[in-house]
């Protein structure tokens, strides 16, 4: 959906539900961790002598934090990792698992003491489907497909009776595989055309074996606005092996100029929010490429690695990613997701870069102490949409404006759940101004609303490890309902997200 731009500084939704409204896959709201920095070590795995309460040697707390906003999949154990992942490495007994060089991210030796069975084992305390990012750029068809087989058999075979040994009698059922990643760049550089065929090679070896739900394969999609690899994925790769093309796209303001997290202009504010407001161009763009191929709408589109991207925290390893998070963050978050959810009939899954002391994380830690961010809550806020029937807006907004350009100020989407509920998130990414909704319901038979907001002072304002609690949602009262019409003011730079029962 386009936002129409509306004449006045107030802004309008129609509410237009239709029949054959798509589902809003919960795994629209999915995660990635990456061995990269302060993710897997330091971050999800302290190992389990620690002193920090984990199980598994995973922190307890992260745990709880994840189940609390429903974390529907998790992808690992990359990114540009992935293709240089052995996955034997990391099964078997600790103390003769080989050591790792993570030559993507600030060159650390690795132990391999996180590997197979202990994301498995994770993403099953977590109630969560795992995603596994095969290794194509440096790995072998015969060692992918044996890891499907490790994981998914539950008969007689050399990978599961290996599975056995280690441990683990019945199959985990894994269905999310990433066929390599970013295969146009730190996969292996390659061309569309190599890669197109590279990835039938290895989707015709990968067997679902036990998995009931089948296998859900996924090629490695374009660089933001390479339509052409979309193009030629959907040319030339048979349509029985394929399941999903993947999508990479960051808010960053300038790759060799990224900014501070923490003390960015209202200028570089501007300038993220374009780069993550051109997130529904560029499915647009990808969608109608698809179309083109898939007019039945088969093959989904996976947004596989989104989020902002700063320059690192000061002293900090450059290598490791680490940023704090601010409500800037909280906007690119309230914002993306509204655009996932209204396209949510071809866009099935997108992976927030990255869970834990990465990227636009939503946890950070800091020993044995974490904290959660203004991402986190928009995510928690957001759990309503989970699964639940896209309702369809038209929507008119007002311009946010600075130095001659601008952008639209609201963003919006809607859904009804099962139980009948009306879910509405608005997002005013205005950094100055507020601005009024209306929004016509009268379709719906609703007869009250109850709303939360996320809001801050500052745009800069985040959690600290000092101030943990600075930024939460609370209760939001600022709107009127009246015959099937909701009447709210948000706040400059908040999110909002209306219940109507
Ligand atoms: O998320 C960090 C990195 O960004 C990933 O490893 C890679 O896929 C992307 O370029």
């Amino acid at each position: 959906m386009q936002p129409i731009q509306a004449q006045n500084s107030q802004a309008n939704i129609q509410v237009k539900p239709t029949d054959d409204a798509p589902i809003i896959s919960k795994h629209i709201y999915g995660h990635f961790a990456e061995h990269l920095g302060r993710s897997i070590y330091d971050g999800f795995y302290v190992g389990k002598a620690s002193t920090i309460p984990n199980t598994d040697g995973v922190r307890n707390d992260l745990i709880e934090a994840l189940k609390a906003i429903k974390i529907p999949n998790l992808r690992w154990p990359g990114g540009c990792f992935a293709d240089t992942y052995h996955w034997m490495d990391g099964i078997g007994a600790q103390e003769d698992r080989p050591a790792i060089v993570n030559t993507w991210w600030g060159g650390v030796t690795e132990d391999n003491s996180f590997g197979t069975h202990n994301f498995l084992n994770l993403c099953e305390a977590l109630g969560t489907e795992p995603y596994l990012a095969g290794n194509v750029g440096s790995g072998t068809v015969k060692e992918l497909s044996d890891w499907v087989q490790y994981v998914n058999h539950n008969g007689t075979s050399p990978m599961a009776d290996l599975r056995r040994e280690n441990g683990r009698e019945n199959p985990w059922e894994v269905t999310y595989w990433g066929v390599g990643n970013e295969m146009w760049g730190c996969g292996g550089n390659m061309t569309p055309e190599y890669y197109a065929n590279l990835y039938r090679q290895y989707a015709t070896f990968m067997s679902a074996w036990d998995n009931k739900a089948g296998l859900y394969r996924i090629a490695s999609g374009a660089n933001g606005s390479d339509y052409n690899w979309t193009e030629v994925l959907m040319k030339n790769i048979p349509k029985n092996l394929l399941e999903g093309v993947a999508l990479h796209h960051y808010s960053v303001i300038d790759w060799n100029n990224k900014g501070s997290d923490v003390a960015f202009t209202e200028e570089q504010y501007f300038t993220t929010m374009k780069s993550a407001l051109f997130m529904d161009e560029l499915i647009n763009k990808h969608v109608a490429i698809m179309d083109k191929y898939d007019p039945q709408n088969e093959i989904d589109l996976i947004v596989d690695e989104w989020g902002g991207w700063y320059e690192v925290q000061e002293g900090t390893n450059p290598g490791f990613l680490y940023q704090q998070n601010t409500m800037r963050d909280a906007m690119i978050a309230g914002a993306s997701l509204n655009i996932f959810n209204n396209h949510s009939n071809r866009v099935k899954m997108a992976n927030l870069a990255q869970t834990v002391n990465v990227l636009q994380a939503v946890a950070l830690t800091k020993g044995d102490q974490m904290i959660l961010t203004p991402t986190y809550y928009v995510l928690k806020m957001y759990t309503v949409h989970h699964d639940a029937t896209l309702l369809p807006i038209e929507l008119k907004t007002p311009d946010y404006t600075l130095n001659g350009d601008k952008l639209p100020a609201i963003s919006a989407s809607a859904s009804k759940d099962a139980a009948g509920k009306t879910h509405i998130s608005l997002v005013n990414i205005d950094a100055k101004k507020e601005n009024t909704v209306t929004v016509d319901l009268s379709k719906l038979n609703i007869k009250d609303f109850t709303a939360t907001i996320l809001s801050s002072d500052k745009l800069q304002d985040h959690n600290s490890f000092e101030n943990p609690n600075k930024i939460q949602p609370k209760s939001f009262k600022d709107f009127k309902f009246k015959k099937g019409v909701l009447e709210i003011k948000i706040p400059a730079f908040s999110v909002v997200v209306l219940e109507g029962n």
